[in-house]
């Protein structure tokens, strides 16, 4: 028996969360996978109750006790600091060392992609989002807050250790899933520092994968490209802010926010998997919310813990509500969040 942690979170998260909770249990058991879910309640109602984001003790729970996490989003108007944001979905990423943003981004239906002339075939390609440095970590501070002559201080970090083991994986992951190219993006003409060292690594590292191409976009010309010829890219590795905007740009080119799934993986060790998308809390509640990000994001669970015929019935399944239009309004049907849950699911327990 193997655990899995669920906090749905706030907002849409809920919506999506049930949906692919829905079809994750269906697949646990149909395959008779012996996996439980154990749903939490952390979230924005959570914290303004009791003032924290996590309780203590549970970052060492999970780690100990649990195969995987799995999100739907955080974000409440109420926290406008999304303070309990970064107390579990930042302290999980980092505590846990999940160096790996994992995001996919495949286009399941040439409908879907704002691009003229675009096929399925031409958009597929992964981001490999550094996960635990770059400006995320926290590090800087103010001065003479609140006067005319305040100054703020925001510093990216970028250790040779962790821009290694963040390129190292991109590569690897290439040679092991018959990717034929690795595109690194940085800001080196400008960050002469931190992303000098990107691209000395980049270059280190990729000498040891010589049957791989290998090359190396700014980020303002990769974001012009992606747009322009998606079909050039394979693997993207990049640093943790710029990874954050490329994705959601990434998720567009699938059909929006409601198409795209995230792993954040450490190889080995408990990891956290959650929709690209936040909480969205205008359409919270409202059954509106696409939940195919949620539910292939579950997927890519299934495929961490080697359940590769659940991950790959759940894809299936997600694919035939694309190809059948049973699918919600954000990409051009007529159903509900759970509506098309339940499509999915119903088509995941007849296996067709
Ligand atoms: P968002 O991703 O919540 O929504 C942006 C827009 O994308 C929405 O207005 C909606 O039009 C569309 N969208 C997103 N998910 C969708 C879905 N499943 N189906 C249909 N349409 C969808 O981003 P935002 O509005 O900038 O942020 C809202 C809150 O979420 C903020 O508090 C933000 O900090 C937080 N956030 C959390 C996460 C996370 O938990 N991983 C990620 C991003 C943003
Ligand atoms: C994401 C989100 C998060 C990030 C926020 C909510 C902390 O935008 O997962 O893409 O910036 O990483
Ligand atoms: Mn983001």
């Amino acid at each position: 028996m193997q655990k899995i942690a669920v906090i749905a979170g706030d907002g849409i998260g809920i919506d999506v969360t049930h949906e692919a909770l829905k079809v994750l249990r269906g697949a646990n058991e149909k395959l008779k996978l012996e996996l439980e879910f154990v749903e939490f309640e952390y979230g924005a109602e959570y914290f303004l109750k009791t003032g924290v984001g996590l309780p203590k003790g549970k970052m060492e729970e999970f780690r100990r006790d649990y195969a995987a996490i799995y999100l739907g989003a955080l974000g409440d108007p109420r926290i406008p600091d999304m303070r309990h944001g970064r107390e579990i979905l930042l302290a999980l990423r980092f505590d846990l060392d999940l160096y790996i943003n994992l995001r996919p981004v495949k286009l399941l239906d040439e409908r879907l992609c704002p691009l003229k002339n675009k096929t399925k075939a031409d958009v597929d390609f992964v981001v490999f989002r550094e996960n635990t440095e770059g400006p995320y970590v926290g590090a800087g501070g103010f001065l003479k807050k609140g006067t005319p002559d305040e100054v703020a201080t925001q510093e990216a970090i970028h250790t040779r250790k962790g821009v290694e083991r963040i390129i190292r994986a991109a590569f690897e992951y290439a040679r092991t899933h018959g990717r034929k190219r690795v595109t690194m993006s940085d800001k080196s003409n400008v960050l002469r520092y931190g992303h000098d060292l990107w691209q000395r690594v980049f270059a280190e590292v990729g000498a040891e994968y010589a049957e791989i191409e290998q090359d190396h976009y700014f980020v303002d010309a990769l974001v012009m490209k992606m747009v322009k010829s998606p079909e050039h890219f394979d693997v993207i590795v990049t640093e943790n802010m710029l990874g954050d905007i490329i994705t959601d740009l990434g998720a567009m080119l699938q059909g929006g926010l409601g198409m795209a799934g995230s792993g954040n993986i450490h190889p080995g060790r408990v990891s956290l998997f959650e929709p690209v998308h936040g909480s969205a809390p205008y359409m919270a509640g409202q059954n509106k919310a696409n939940p195919i990000a949620a539910i292939l994001t579950g997927a890519m669970l299934m495929d961490f813990l080697g359940k590769r015929e659940a991950a790959a019935a759940i894809e299936n399944a997600v694919q035939h509500a694309v190809d059948e239009n049973q699918v919600t309004a954000d990409i051009g049907g007529k159903l509900g969040t759970k509506e098309c849950g339940d499509y999915i699911a119903a088509r995941l327990a007849q296996n067709k």
